[in-house]
């Protein structure tokens, strides 16, 4: 019977190693793009990036819609940017909540071409 149990207990840890692979951090489920849109007012994001993560001045605070960047390297940014922007540490916004900020970026459209916008391609175009 003592074999027995060894071999369970090597079932168990073996489940236990795969289940911790098997969670990409990039797919969390729990992460809620709605809770996220919150966060990203709430902590001030939207000031500088708009509300949608648009962007303003590249000085102030460039798109980060769709952020192409993984989970980890958007959070390790966020904790250490790299010029102007300021730095949230894990006190003043969590992980969590970061996780949801990603999912609502990520969930955002794609930016229009500049010719499908007709106010630009009216500044485009020559004047008289
Ligand atoms: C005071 C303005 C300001 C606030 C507030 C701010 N940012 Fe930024 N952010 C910037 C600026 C400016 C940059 C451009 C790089 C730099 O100067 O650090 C930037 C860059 C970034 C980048 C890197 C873009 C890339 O992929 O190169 C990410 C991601 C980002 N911000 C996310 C956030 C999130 C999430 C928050 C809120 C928790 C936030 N920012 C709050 C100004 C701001």
């Amino acid at each position: 019977m003592k074999t027995g149990l060894w071999t369970m207990a090597g079932w168990m840890l073996t489940a236990a190693m795969l289940g911790a692979q098997a969670a990409p951090r990039d797919a969390r489920p729990a992460s809620d793009p709605v809770k996220g849109r919150e966060a990203f007012v709430v902590y001030k994001c939207a000031w500088c990036h708009g509300t949608e993560g648009q962007g303003g001045l590249a000085t102030v605070g460039p798109r980060v819609a769709l952020v192409p960047r993984s989970l980890d390297s958007f959070i390790a940014y966020v904790r250490k940017p790299a010029a102007r922007m300021s730095a949230y540490s894990e006190t003043s916004v969590s992980d969590a909540a970061l996780e949801d900020i990603y999912a609502y970026l990520r969930a955002q459209p794609p930016a229009k071409a500049s010719k499908d916008i007709p106010l630009l391609e009216q500044l485009r175009k020559p004047k008289g």
